[in-house]
C-alpha cells in the first residue's frame, strides 16, 4: 500500500480541511505532516462548523485513526482546547489520536520570540500567525527543541527551564518589547499535564506497520506550497517543508511509498499576511471576492488578500510536489462575476515567461491575463457533474489543459455534500 498526499498549491486556506473530511472514508489513517497552530482547517456539516489548528481533518469519522507526524509542532494550550472541543462533539480523542514522540513543542517563550521579531521587523514583518511556528523550527534544526516523548522524561522540567532561560536572554535583546509570561506560562505546564494522559506513539513505526498490513494512509498537509520554507516566497514563508517532501520527513515514509499527490487549490487566489502576490486585485473585484468567498482567516480573523487565479504559480506548485489529481475549491464565489480571468503569464524584464522566478515582486512581475465567460449560475445546490453549466466546464477543461493534471474534484459550497467528483475513482 502506499501513502497519498494531499496538499495546498497556493497560500494556504484552499480547503484542505474540508476534502480530507470527505475522503477519509476511503483510508484507515490520516496524518499531518508538518506546521502546527498556524493552521486553520474548516469543516462543514450537518448545519456545523468546526476549525481544527493541530488535528487531522479526519477526527470526525469513527472509524479511521488520526496521526500526529513528527513534523508537525505542538502548542500544548491550544491542543488541550482542541481536544476539549472534540469532546463536546463526542469524539473519542483518546481511541482515535496518536501523537509522535518526535513532533516538537511549542513553548510560552516561542510565542513571544515570534512576536518580537515581527516587532522588530516593523513594516517588513512576515505577516505571522504568531502562534511560535518560526522560533520552535529553529530550535528543532539548532538542536534545542523538547518533543513530545520528553514530557515523559525524568528531566523534563530541567530541559524546560534551561530552555526558557535560553529565550528570555534572546528576548532581552528586543528593544521595548514587553511581556508577561507568568499566565502563559502557568496555562502552558497545565496543558503539559493534560497532554501526559494521551496516546504517544513512535508514528514511523506505526505508519510502516500499518501499510504493511494493507491499510489506506493519507498525509494531510498544512499551510501551501507558495509558502514552503524552500521554494515558497521567502522569506514570506512558513518555517516547514509544505510540499509533499514534507510528506517523507513529517511522517517517516520513504518517497518510494507515495502514491497519488492531491493538490488542491481555489479557483481563485487568495493569500494572508505580507509577501508578493502577483494577481493581488487591489479595486472592488478583489472586495467581491473577499465578500463572496468570506475570505477571513479561520486562525487570525485577518481578512485575505484576493486574486486572480495564477497559472505560472500553479504550475511551479504542481512540479515541485508531482500532483497526479487536482481538486478546485470554491467554484461557486465566481458565479459572482461576468468574466472570470486566468493569469497566463507573467511579464517580467520585458519579456512574457510562463514560469515563476526568482523573485516574484510586483515591481518585476505583471500578470497578463485571459478572460473567460463567467456561468452566472448558483452552483451551491449542484451535486452532480452533468448540472455544471457549459462555462464552468470550458472553465475547467482551459485549467486541465494549461496545468497537464485531471481536475478531479470541484468544490460548490464548504459543505461536505457540496462536493461534485468528476471521476469515479478519487483515491
Ligand atoms: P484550509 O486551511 O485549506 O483547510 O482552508 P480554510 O478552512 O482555512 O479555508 C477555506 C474556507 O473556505 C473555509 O471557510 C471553508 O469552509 C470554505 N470552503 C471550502 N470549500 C468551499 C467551497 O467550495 N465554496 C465555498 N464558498 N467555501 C468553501
Ligand atoms: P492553513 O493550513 C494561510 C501564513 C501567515 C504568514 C506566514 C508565516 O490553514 O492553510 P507563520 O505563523 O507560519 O510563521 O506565518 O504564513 N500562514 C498561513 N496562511 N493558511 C495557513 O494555514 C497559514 N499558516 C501560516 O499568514 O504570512
Ligand atoms: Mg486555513
Amino acid at each position: 500500500m502506499k501513502v497519498d498526499v494531499l496538499l495546498g498549491l497556493q497560500w494556504g486556506d484552499e480547503g484542505k480541511g474540508k476534502i480530507v473530511d470527505v475522503i477519509t472514508p476511503d483510508y484507515g489513517v490520516i496524518a499531518r505532516f508538518q506546521g502546527g497552530p498556524n493552521a486553520g482547517h474548516t469543516l462543514e456539516f450537518e448545519g456545523r462548523k468546526h476549525v481544527l489548528h493541530t488535528i487531522p481533518s479526519g477526527i470526525f469519522h469513527d472509524n479511521q485513526l488520526n496521526v500526529v507526524g513528527n513534523g508537525v509542532v505542538i502548542d500544548p494550550v491550544i491542543f488541550r482546547r482542541e481536544i476539549e472541543k472534540l469532546k463536546e462533539h463526542n469524539v473519542d480523542v483518546n481511541k482515535q489520536l496518536l501523537i509522535s514522540r518526535k513532533a516538537h513543542l511549542i513553548l510560552p517563550t516561542h510565542r513571544l520570540l515570534d512576536a518580537a521579531s515581527e516587532q522588530e521587523k516593523g513594516n517588513k514583518k512576515i505577516g505571522s500567525t504568531l502562534k511560535g511556528i518560526g522560533p520552535t523550527y529553529m530550535d528543532k534544526t539548532g538542536r534545542n527543541g523538547l518533543r513530545v516523548g520528553d514530557v515523559l522524561g525524568p528531566q523534563f522540567e530541567e530541559r524546560y527551564e534551561s530552555l526558557r532561560g535560553k529565550h528570555l536572554r534572546l528576548l532581552g535583546h528586543f528593544e521595548g518589547f514587553e511581556f508577561d509570561l507568568d499566565p502563559m506560562e502557568k496555562e502552558w505546564l497545565d496543558a503539559v499535564e493534560y497532554m501526559r494522559d494521551l496516546t504517544f506513539i513512535d508514528s514511523e513505526h506505526y505508519l510502516n506497520n500499518q501499510l504493511r498490513k494493507g491499510e489506506r494512509i493519507l498525509a494531510e498537509g498544512a499551510q501551501g506550497s507558495l509558502l514552503d520554507i524552500d521554494f515558497g516566497s521567502y522569506p514570506f514563508v512558513t518555517s516547514s517543508n509544505t510540499i509533499s517532501a514534507g510528506a517523507c520527513t513529517g511522517l517517516g515514509i520513504a518517497p518510494n511509498r507515495i502514491g497519488e499527490v492531491f493538490g488542491i487549490f481555489k479557483a481563485y487566489c487568495t493569500r494572508v499576511g505580507s509577501g508578493p502576490f502577483p494577481t493581488e486585485l487591489h479595486d472592488e473585484t478583489g472586495e467581491l471576492l473577499r465578500a463572496k468567498g468570506h475570505e477571513f482567516g479561520a486562525t487570525t480573523g485577518r481578512p485575505r488578500r484576493c486574486g486572480w487565479i495564477d497559472l505560472p504559480a500553479l504550475k511551479y506548485a504542481i512540479m515541485i510536489n508531482g500532483v497526479t489529481r487536482l481538486i478546485m475549491m470554491k467554484a461557486d464565489v465566481l458565479s459572482a462575476f461576468e468574466e472570470v480571468k486566468v493569469c497566463t503569464h507573467y511579464e517580467y524584464n520585458g519579456e512574457e515567461i510562463d514560469y515563476l522566478p526568482y523573485s516574484i515582486d510586483p515591481s518585476e512581475v505583471k500578470p497578463v491575463y485571459k478572460s473567460l465567460p463567467g456561468w452566472h449560475q448558483d452552483l451551491t445546490g449542484m451535486r452532480n457533474i452533468d448540472e455544471l453549466p457549459k462555462e464552468l466546464n470550458d472553465y475547467i477543461e482551459y485549467l486541465e489543459k494549461q496545468l497537464e493534471v485531471p481536475i478531479t474534484v470541484v468544490s460548490v459550497g464548504p459543505d461536505r455534500e457540496q462536493t461534485i467528483r468528476r471521476d469515479s475513482v478519487l483515491a
